[in-house]
């Protein structure tokens, strides 16, 4: 009997670059009463951190984040003003037993770009998160940044603080691809940075690149790996570009400024994405999530703590943030002055929330996250719901074994090489049937990075899995 069928697996390819579950999130009717649901006076046990910077020197032409361009006058003061509210609801979260009392695996200080802040604002917002949170000795703390913002000093107090692990935001080595991205920094400032924290012995590096970007040529895309391989950064990420509704890089192509990206599934987007492979291959890293390469020993904590653990706590903090407490996702109005404006009065901007995930729920969004990173730990999986992978979802797993997406180990489930090209296919398979056709959810405001996976969400799950 033959045990895998040709053909593709599913009607239409989804290219979503991660996942949001559950999908839906609503209007907070309750305020700040919400933080009744929260359990915030029983212990998260082990949990992580994302502090956000919604500041940028420019807006990138096709950035999805929300992010507010702040210039370096900063005549109005908005960076203090921010950061006082910023620190102090740092520390009202902290003083709750749910986070007192838990342990901080890992802390991720992102944006917008962390980087932007003052080397005396860095300080005291690493200074306040090490104060209101108890971080295990081995706890990564990320700072996301761009290099047009690391001054010497800055340099100086990096390598020397509590942070162990700077993220850049490089894109691409080269100057007209940078133009075209819109990018805040100069090709060489990244080589500089990148040479300057490791000349204060800060090794721990991570880079972020994309490719296919309107006019980007595979030439200059590999002259972007060469020069990653010449500089030893232990992490990178490559990101197929996107060009987000409503960005100017939307605007740019549909007036005929620049040409279209090509089709992610033209031989000459394989053949990028191929060759990162090649490159990390050849350093001797590992894909260890979709789009992550890091050597061994430097995969990022915060990125397996937050999703390979995905039924525990992640406590976002700031505007446009997104937590996951006590089984609801929360979100924070994308708003800096309204943020600034419930922390003086004493509250947490609780603006947006999902409904509380129940015990099945759970299990979906920990198997979705999971398989992020390709595999699902059967072991792992039992410790954390007290029942068997393959009994829950017994139905699924065969069915994905069946189309060939996936082996099927006496310890694991591992995405085969056509699993992971049908990799968002395979993860929508577990998203609840309930949460299909969730039209409603789109007249919600608010919706951030989320946008892609509501709009999927609220599509017919025939037009993604072939199924009713
Ligand atoms: C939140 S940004 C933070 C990095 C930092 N602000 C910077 O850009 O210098 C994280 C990453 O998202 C990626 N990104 C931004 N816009 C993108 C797009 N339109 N398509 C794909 N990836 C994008 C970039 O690689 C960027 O470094
Ligand atoms: S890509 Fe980074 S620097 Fe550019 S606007 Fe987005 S967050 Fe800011």
């Amino acid at each position: 009997m033959q045990d895998t069928i040709q053909g593709p697996p599913y009607p239409n390819k989804c290219r979503l670059p991660f996942f949001l579950y559950p999908p839906a999130m609503w209007s907070n009717p309750e305020g700040s009463a919400f933080c009744e649901r929260l359990a915030l006076d029983e212990s998260a046990g082990d949990y992580v951190v994302y502090v956000s910077v919604p500041f940028c020197r420019v807006r990138c032409k096709a950035c999805p984040y929300f992010v507010r361009v702040l210039s370096p006058e900063d005549k109005e003061g908005e960076e203090e003003r921010y950061l006082n509210a910023l620190i102090a609801d740092i520390r009202r979260w902290g003083s709750y037993p749910r986070w007192r009392d838990g342990r901080a695996r890992a802390v991720y200080i992102g944006g917008g770009t962390g980087s932007i802040l003052k080397t005396s604002s860095l300080k005291r917002l690493v200074d306040a998160i090490a104060e209101s949170f108890p971080l295990t000795p081995g706890c990564g703390i990320t700072l996301e940044g761009n290099a047009r913002d690391f001054t010497e000093d800055k340099l100086d107090y990096v390598a020397s603080s509590r942070i162990n692990r700077v993220s850049l935001g490089v894109q691409s080595f080269d100057e007209k691809v940078l133009r075209i991205v819109g990018s805040p920094h100069a090709a060489q400032e990244s080589i500089t940075v990148i040479q300057g924290l490791q000349k204060r012995g800060f090794k721990n590096i991570s880079l972020d690149l994309m490719y296919n970007m309107p006019l980007h040529t595979i030439t200059e895309w590999k002259r972007d790996l060469e020069t990653l391989k010449q500089l030893d950064v232990k992490h990178f990420t490559v990101y197929l570009y996107r060009i987000h509704e409503g960005t100017a890089q939307e605007q740019m192509i549909k007036s005929g400024r620049l040409p279209p990206v090509r089709d992610p599934d033209s031989p000459e987007v394989l053949e990028m994405r191929r060759e990162a492979s090649r490159v990390a291959a050849e350093l001797g890293y590992r894909e260890y999530m979709f789009d992550h390469f890091a050597q061994p020993g430097f995969e990022s904590e915060y990125m397996l703590w937050s999703w390979r653990e995905a039924d525990k706590d992640a406590l976002a903090i700031g505007p446009g943030a997104y937590s996951y407490i006590n089984g609801y996702r929360v979100g924070t109005d994308k708003d800096v002055a309204g943020y600034i404006k419930a922390v003086e009065k004493g509250e947490h901007l609780l603006s947006t929330i999902s409904e509380k995930m129940g015990e099945r729920g759970r299990r979906e969004r920990y198997v979705i996250f999971s398989l992020e990173f390709f595999h699902i730990d059967f072991a792992h999986y039992r410790k954390n719901f007290g029942t068997a992978f393959m009994e829950d979802f017994s139905d699924i797993a065969h069915r994905l074994k069946h189309k060939g997406l996936v082996e099927l180990h006496p310890d694991r489930m591992e995405l085969t090489g056509l699993g992971k090209e049908w990799r968002a296919n395979v993860l929508l398979e577990f998203m609840n049937p309930a949460y299909w056709k969730d039209e409603g959810a789109l007249s919600e405001r608010n919706w951030s990075m989320n946008t892609v996976m509501v709009q999927i969400a609220a599509s017919d799950r025939r037009k993604w899995l072939g199924l009713d």
